[in-house]
C-alpha cells in the first residue's frame, strides 16, 4: 500500500524529534556534568554521593580514591560526582540531584551562601545526612566535617614566609577561586600570622580559578602590576605550578620566594628542583577514607566530636623525602 506524503512526513517528524529528544537528553546532560556509570549492585551496604569541586581536579581524584578505597572495604555503593569546571551552582544542582534520588549520605565541599545552608537543611530533614570534605560550613546543618583546619594551614604558610625571608617583603597572593570558604580561611590565616612582623607586605591578589593556566595568567599579571612583588603565595592545588610557569614567562631571573599548597606530583618535583621553596600538604587521600568510616557512623548517631582535622604539614626541599614515604599508604 502506498504511503500518503502526509504520513510519511509525520513519521518523519516523529522520528526526528525522538532522536532530537534522546540527544538534548545525553548531550544536554552532559554539558552540566559528568557522572561515574557504574551500576549499583543490589547488595551494597549504603549508597553514598561524593560531590566534587571540580570532577577531574588532581587533588579532588585523590579524595575519590581515599573514598573508593573505604567504600570497597565496607561495601558502600559510592556515586562520585561534580561540574566539569570549578562552578557553585552546578555543584548546588548536584547535591540537590542526590537529595532527590535518596543516597544514604551525601559527601561534599561545603559552598559559600544561603542556598548551600538551606540544601543542607532540606536534605538533614528527609533524613539524608550531609558531610562537608576539603571545606566546611559551620552555620549549616552538616552532621560533620572531615579535612584540613583552613586557618591553621593558612598560618603555616605564613611562616614559611616569615621563617624564609628577611627585610621588606612584597606577597603576590594567588587564590583558587575568590568565593571559596576554604581560600578565605587560608588567606586569613596568612595575615594573621604575617601581621606580627609588620615587614611583610600583600601587595596584590588574583584568581587562578583552580587551573594550572590561570594560576601562570594570575602570575604573570600580578608581576605586571606589582613589579616589586618579592613572594608568591598559592592557596590551592594547581596555584604552584602555574606559578613557575608564570614567573619563567615574565621574569625568569627575579629571585622570588614561593610558597605553594598541596603535594601534587608535579609540585614535589618542583620543590626538589628549588623551584618552589615550600608547600602546605594536605591529606586528602586520608579525607576520602576518613569521611566514608564517618558518614557510616552517620547513618547510626549522630557525633560528639563532629569536626574531623586531617594532617598540614610544611614540606621543603629537606623533607620531602621523608613526606613521600609517609605518603605512601
Ligand atoms: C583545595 C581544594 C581545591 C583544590 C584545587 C586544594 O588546595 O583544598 O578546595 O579544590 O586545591 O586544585
Amino acid at each position: 500500500m502506498k504511503k500518503s506524503p502526509q504520513i510519511i512526513l509525520l513519521i518523519l517528524g516523529g522520528t526526528l524529534f525522538v532522536i532530537s529528544f534522546i540527544g538534548m537528553n545525553i548531550y544536554g546532560y552532559k554539558t552540566f556534568y559528568i557522572e561515574e556509570k557504574i551500576v549499583p549492585s543490589n547488595d551494597y551496604r549504603y549508597h553514598f554521593a561524593l560531590v566534587s569541586e571540580e570532577i577531574d581536579n588532581e587533588y579532588w581524584r585523590l579524595i575519590e580514591q581515599g573514598a573508593r578505597e573505604a567504600a570497597a572495604k565496607h561495601n558502600i555503593y559510592l556515586e562520585y560526582v561534580g561540574p566539569l569546571k570549578a562552578d557553585n551552582d552546578q555543584l548546588l544542582k548536584l547535591i540537590d540531584r542526590m537529595v532527590s534520588v535518596k543516597v544514604d549520605g551525601i559527601i561534599t565541599q561545603g559552598v559559600e551562601g544561603k542556598r548551600f545552608v538551606d540544601l543542607v537543611q532540606k536534605s538533614v530533614e528527609r533524613g539524608i545526612p550531609i558531610l562537608t570534605v576539603d571545606t566546611d560550613v559551620k552555620s549549616s546543618a552538616r552532621k560533620a566535617y572531615v579535612g584540613t583546619d583552613n586557618f591553621y594551614a593558612g598560618q603555616l604558610a605564613g611562616e614559611t614566609v616569615i621563617n624564609n625571608t628577611t627585610g621588606e617583603q612584597y606577597v603576590g597572593i594567588v587564590t583558587g577561586r575568590f568565593d571559596s570558604i576554604n581560600q578565605q580561611e587560608r588567606l586569613e590565616g596568612f595575615k594573621e600570622a604575617i601581621q606580627t612582623t609588620g615587614r611583610i607586605h600583600i601587595v596584590g591578589m588574583q584568581e587562578s580559578n583552580i587551573t594550572q593556566i590561570g594560576a601562570a595568567q594570575a602570575t604573570y599579571s600580578l608581576l605586571r602590576e606589582h613589579p616589586s612583588i618579592t613572594v608568591l603565595v598559592g592557596l590551592s592545588a594547581l596555584d604552584g605550578i602555574g606559578m613557575v610557569e608564570g614567573l619563567q614567562e615574565i621574569a625568569p631571573n627575579k629571585d622570588v620566594y614561593m610558597t605553594a599548597f598541596d603535594i601534587l606530583p608535579e609540585t614535589l618535583a618542583l620543590i626538589r628542583k628549588g623551584e618552589i621553596n615550600a608547600t602546605i600538604a594536605q591529606y586528602p587521600k586520608e579525607m576520602g577514607f576518613e569521611a566514608i568510616e564517618v558518614m557510616i557512623q552517620l547513618q547510626q548517631h549522630s557525633l560528639l566530636e563532629n569536626e574531623i582535622f586531617t594532617r598540614t604539614i610544611v614540606v621543603e626541599k629537606e623533607n620531602s623525602d621523608t613526606f613521600l614515604r609517609e605518603d605512601d599508604r
